[in-house]
């Protein structure tokens, strides 16, 4: 995946050229005439602007990702891509001749995708003479902001184009889900029915329309409402949708009269006026009906999984919960309830089995947040809550747990990757989780899920099967700590590492004070500890705490050879003369100084920068949980690991009942925390 073709350089074919191009892939641009193309690229250097103006984007960055670009009207020119997105009107004709074109020009290993909204992807895969390497990639507006994109084989799409659109996913920064070729796919056919129901809850006089923006915003935790939604993004787009859902799906899905006026009148929706709060809860019945009706028959046709619906909704519409996560929240009980309800109005629709049989059982769903797959030899346990950057909580260590004991029994499975979908592999823990416990003073909870969560990491570290921790983004905290676990850790350029504890008032408590130490020694261990410094994979990989460093187009390949050799055998710890001059420095001043001689300040006024600037950064640390973690580090070393681990465990209670503890935890996301050694 080098090189990408996109033809029509219209809303979504500029926003997905800019995208790919951002991301370092070359892309050839395609429209019918010079000054079509002209018109896109003019679009994406707007863009770029805007966003070197905002500084999100350094003026390089811009000018690189044009560079990148090439435009031009013959599609003859993305002969030798390795996929073509096609992105033109949503004319079926217009698009098989399209693609009866580019499966003439293109080279036989070339993808063919399209971005249809509505049509069969099956349909147009059999206009060309490759239904194998033939795939719909359903993008979301902006799709160079949305991360969202649904990946649609069709029945003939081959398992290898998959994986190479995943990895295209994967190179360009998006969340993929796997849905199958089905009307409106997954994120469409619950979201445009939401809408709808707005309109009809609005037509049958429930309520007005500011009581339902209301109403639908505190039901999903969302910042828009269905009305607004339909202002900024166009009636006409919800009222074409509502039509074509309804021509394959039914009445339910046809538009309500109320949308077809408004559609008509060409106007806005008005959305002024009092907030009638009584009629809230009739609002959110209808409207979480349909949402949870739509998502059931989603599991019930085999569209998705709830993982994927749940993540659709996240990364897509930017939904606070998935429709699962909704029904589990307000209890399973209640949701099939305000199913049946809505149904009254559709005497020919049936209660999807998979919701009725839910409800007999009374249990909320059982959704995944770790998934087990193979690829050949390689098993993968993938932690998929890209939208919490898969953080670690109760659940997911639970079924952490589950799906690496589902990896090991697996015969085919010969060695275990471990990664994390989406930016992250898993960026710490669930630091809300750990507010909860000290406010609620329940730190024997916190004991018990560090306890569970250490014995995890353990048979992880102890397995039978060769395990690889693959990171590629944010390895931070616990999520570092499950990646020493592994035999050993291959990253990608983007894999940042650290131990942000200690300037959150606590230490690492999953591993991290054992395991680090017995990889890159006592000193260097304690540098990364007392200071939280992130570590980009070159870094990492210098001092010996990563084990390679591979381009994630090839990281895959990488990984497959270095399992065929046999059990990895880690690279870690370095011999001093093999440590960059810098990490030679810090490796010494750590082992000369004792931890109260920085907390005096010994070197603040030092006229060595390094050690200076790492005095600095260590005076804003917790004096409580540095002192504590340069205490379990030392034990720990010259004990066998377990008994190690057991240390870093018998502090956790001390260490958590601090004041400093909660002001570091409750100071995330708002500012750097003063902490009073208390
Ligand atoms: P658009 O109208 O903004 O752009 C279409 C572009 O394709 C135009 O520049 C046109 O000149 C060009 N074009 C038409 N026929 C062509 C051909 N034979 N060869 C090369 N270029 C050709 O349309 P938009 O909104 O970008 O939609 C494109 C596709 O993406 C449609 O299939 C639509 O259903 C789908 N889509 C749209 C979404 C949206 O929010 N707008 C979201 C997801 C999918």
């Amino acid at each position: 995946m080098k090189k990408i073709g996109i033809i029509g350089a219209g809303n979504m074919g500029s926003g997905i050229a800019q995208k790919t191009a951002q991301e370092g892939l070359s892309v050839v641009l395609v429209d019918v005439k010079p000054e079509f193309v002209e018109k896109g690229i003019a679009t994406i250097r707007t863009t770029l602007n805007e966003a070197v103006e905002r500084k999100i984007m350094k003026p390089e960055q811009a000018e690189a990702t044009m560079a990148r670009i090439r435009g031009t009207s013959d599609p003859a020119e993305t002969g030798d891509c390795d996929l073509v997105i096609e992105a033109i009107f949503e004319d079926m004709d217009v698009k098989k001749d399209l693609f009866n074109r580019l499966d003439q020009v293109c080279g036989p290993k070339t993808i063919l995708a399209t971005n249809t909204s509505s049509f069969s992807v099956d349909e147009l895969a059999r206009a060309t003479n490759r239904p194998d390497r033939f795939v719909g990639l359903h993008f979301f507006y902006h799709p160079a902001k949305n991360r969202l994109l649904e990946i649609i084989p069709g029945p003939m799409t081959s398992p290898e184009t998959v994986s190479a659109c995943r990895q295209f996913a994967q190179l360009t920064g998006k969340t993929d889900i796997l849905v199958k070729d089905a009307p409106g796919f997954a994120v469409n056919r619950f979201f445009v029915p939401w809408l709808n129901e707005a309109t009809r809850v609005l037509e049958e006089g429930i309520a007005d329309i500011p009581t339902i923006e209301k109403a639908a915003m505190e039901g999903l935790g969302i910042g828009m409402g269905p009305f607004k939604l339909m202002n900024v993004t166009g009636i006409p787009i919800a009222h074409h949708s509502c039509e074509g859902l309804a021509a394959k799906l039914g009445a339910f899905y046809a538009p309500s009269a109320r949308l077809k006026a408004q559609f008509e009148s060409g106007e806005l929706w008005p959305l002024d006026g009092d907030v009638d709060e009584t009629a809230f809860e009739r609002v959110s019945d209808r409207l979480l009906g349909a949402v949870f009706y739509v998502a059931t028959s989603l599991l019930e046709e085999g569209v998705t999984d709830m993982t994927d619906i749940d993540l659709g909704a996240k990364v897509g519409l930017r939904w606070k919960e998935g429709p699962f996560e909704v029904m589990n929240r307000v209890g399973i009980e209640k949701a099939y309830a305000q199913v049946k309800n809505l149904l009254t109005a559709w005497p020919g629709l049936n209660l999807p089995v998979h919701l009725e049989n839910q409800y007999q059982k009374k249990d909320p769903w059982d959704i995944r947040y770790v998934k087990y797959t193979r690829d050949g030899e390689l098993g993968r346990v993938i932690l998929s809550r890209p939208d919490a950057m898969n953080a670690l909580n109760e659940t997911v260590v639970k079924q952490l747990d589950e799906a690496f004991q589902e990896a090991l029994a697996d015969p085919k499975t010969r060695a275990i990757i471990l990664e994390g979908a989406g930016k992250a592999f898993v960026a710490g823990a669930d630091i809300g989780y750990f507010v909860k416990c000290i406010r609620e003073k329940r730190l024997d909870d916190n004991y018990r899920f560090t306890e569970y969560g250490q014995s995890v990491f353990n048979r992880i570290d102890e397995s039978e099967k060769p395990v690889v921790a693959k990171v590629d983004g944010l390895a931070l905290g616990g999520g570092l700590e499950l990646a020493l676990a592994a035999d050993i850790i291959v990253a990608t350029p983007k894999a940042v590492m650290g131990f942000p504890e200690t300037g959150i008032g606590i230490y690492p408590g999953l591993g991290g004070t054992q395991r680090t130490s017995r990889y890159i020694g006592k000193a260097l261990a304690k540098y990364l500890i007392f200071t939280g410094r992130l570590m980009p994979a070159d870094i990492a990989l210098s001092i010996g705490l990563a084990d390679y460093v591979f381009a994630p187009e090839e990281i895959d390949d990488k990984l497959r050879g270095l399992i065929a050799e046999g059990r990895p055998v880690p690279k870690k710890g370095k011999k001093d003369e093999e440590l960059p001059p810098e990490f030679r420095q810090l490796k010494k001043l750590f082992e000369e100084t004792p931890i109260e001689e920085w907390l005096e300040g010994r070197y603040l006024e030092s006229d060595d920068p390094i050690a200076a600037k790492t005095a600095k950064i260590i005076a804003g640390k917790a004096s409580l949980a540095l002192r504590l973690a340069d205490r379990i580090i030392d034990r720990g070393y010259d004990l066998p690991l377990k008994e190690g681990l057991r240390e870093e465990l018998a502090h956790l209670n001390e260490i958590f009942s601090t004041a400093d503890a909660l002001t570091g935890l409750t100071s995330v996301g708002k500012g750097r925390p003063v902490f009073e050694g208390k």
